[in-house]
């Protein structure tokens, strides 16, 4: 029976018979022995299988090259090498596929990240992105848990919609007419009517609004799903599709959801810490020699919590410079949002109270007619890596708001009903699963923390 590797070096048992199969990393030696670096995936570490050349035909080991995958049966042994602690002594070999080391483009280490993302079907195969994967499992595995355990309710929330929860008319469209030749209206306008759903639908940009009709009869719900946006941002920070983690919780006003956001990044953090070292620890060396340190100041700090006419104040007084100017009433850049974590504050910051113009029509008004009661957490390198709100539970409020935005009051019906049978003070956020997995993992590019990046221009593999 094959065992997986990391299984294997956990509890090394000595003079046992064990099978093993993988990919091999390198392959060196001599014509009496052939050092073998094998990988699995299960850890970042290899094994290293020794075959002394006497014991096999020629033909099969010269097949054994970098990229190819390979069997091996043999004793675990103690390796008088210092690079490993155990090495598996080969008795039997079996080649499943080889690797043309014409061809095979991951012959060297040290490929570029950038190189890797063309070829994201076998990056896989490479420590960072093994590294990479893992720690993204971990991540959703502990996001379940985390809210399985404080009674909250996992809700699947349609990937297909007809509103743009964020009002930013960044929604990628579905439809099945015919682009070439679609029925038109009167007005020469396409007929969305005759499309497949009956009305114009596009990809959901946030799971919230069904979050919030959920979390009004079960109280406490979180979303985990895919997420798209048809902005045009080239940045390290953006994706095109991107996963996001929504909780929603009845009886919760902005305090309450602030204490949440930080306890939960803070469980998330410390998780990973417990559960990824290994990849965290090459992660850190080799790419980001203050990773290990990052995550511990988000862990040691409290939040400092501040509105955004306080950051704002903060911001102008600090006599820097910054490619946007601030002034009360813009949108807080990524450049502002790191000056306030890194250099003013020196710890994660949650921004409350934002102008009303800048935010999406369903937050809380705060009584002075200006601002509404939005959060943002900010977090070291990264900005922004949550943003949410207390929703605005009064039904006039909220009306004239989506009138005075011209939004589709009636696609809204459904929204609105809400606040007018049995609504209660409510909130939630929204957090970005790539940035906490760029935070985490102390990558500079968004497109390296998720398996196949979209974004503009790109729809690979
Ligand atoms: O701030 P956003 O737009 O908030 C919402 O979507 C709310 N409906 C959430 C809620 O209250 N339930 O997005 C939330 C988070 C951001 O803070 C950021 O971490 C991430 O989603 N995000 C992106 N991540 C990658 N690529 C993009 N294009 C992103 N846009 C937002
Ligand atoms: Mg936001």
């Amino acid at each position: 029976m094959r065992i997986r590797i990391k299984e294997l070096l956990k509890n090394p048992d000595l003079g046992k018979e064990f099978e093993i199969s993988g990919w091999v990393r390198t392959k060196r030696g001599n014509k009496n022995i052939a050092f073998i670096a094998l990988n699995d995936g299960s850890t970042i570490h290899n094994i290293q299988v020794v075959l002394n050349m006497a014991d096999f035909e020629e033909e099969i080991i010269r097949k054994v090259t970098t990229g190819s995958c390979i069997k091996v049966e043999g004793v675990l042994a103690a390796s008088p090498g210092k690079e490993q602690p155990v090495e598996l002594h080969g008795s039997r070999l079996h080649v499943y596929g080889t690797a043309d080391p014409d061809h095979y483009p991951l012959q060297k280490k040290g490929h570029s990240l950038e190189f890797l993302r063309e070829i994201a079907h076998l990056r896989p195969r490479t420590n960072t992105f093994g590294a990479v994967l893992r720690i993204r499992h971990a991540m959703s595995f502990a996001i379940h848990k985390y809210f399985n355990d404080r009674g909250f309710y996992y809700l699947h929330t349609p990937i297909i919609t007809a509103s743009d929860c964020e009002g930013a008319g960044e929604m990628f469209r579905v439809t099945t007419l015919d682009l070439k030749n679609p029925p038109l209206l009167e007005d020469g306008s396409v007929d969305f009517g005759e499309d497949f759903f009956g009305r114009e639908t596009s990809l959901t940009v946030s799971g919230q609004l069904e979050g919030e009709l959920a979390a009004l009869a079960l109280s406490n719900i979180y979303t985990f799903g895919p997420t798209f946006r048809a902005e045009n941002s080239n940045t390290p920070r953006h994706l095109a599709e991107f996963w996001m983690i929504e909780p929603e919780m009845a009886f919760y006003d902005i305090h309450d959801n602030m204490d949440l956001a930080e306890d939960f990044l803070g469980y998330l953090i410390r998780y990973a810490m417990e559960h990824c070292s290994d990849d965290l620890k090459f992660l850190n060396n080799m790419y980001d020699r203050d990773l290990m340190g990052r995550l511990e100041f988000t862990l040691n700090n409290k939040y400092e919590r501040i509105t955004y006419s306080r950051a704002v104040e903060v911001l102008i007084q600090s006599g820097e410079k910054f490619e946007y100017p601030v002034s009360w009433g813009v949108d807080l850049q990524t450049e502002h949002e790191r000056y306030l974590v890194e250099r003013h504050y020196r710890k994660p910051v949650m921004v409350t109270d934002y102008p009303k113009d800048i935010k999406a029509f369903y937050m809380k008004q705060n009584d002075d007619g200006k601002t509404v009661r939005g959060l943002d957490v900010l977090f070291p390198k990264i900005g922004e890596i949550i943003g949410g709100s207390q929703r605005e539970e009064d039904y006039h409020k909220l009306r004239r708001r989506i009138q005075e935005l011209s939004l589709p009051e009636k696609d809204l019906w459904w929204y609105l009903e809400t606040r007018r049978f049995g609504t209660a003070p409510h909130s939630g956020f929204g957090l970005g699963f790539e940035r906490l997995l760029l935070f985490v993992t102390g990558l500079g590019n968004i497109r390296d923390v998720i398996p196949f990046p979209r974004f503009p221009k790109n729809a690979n593999f």
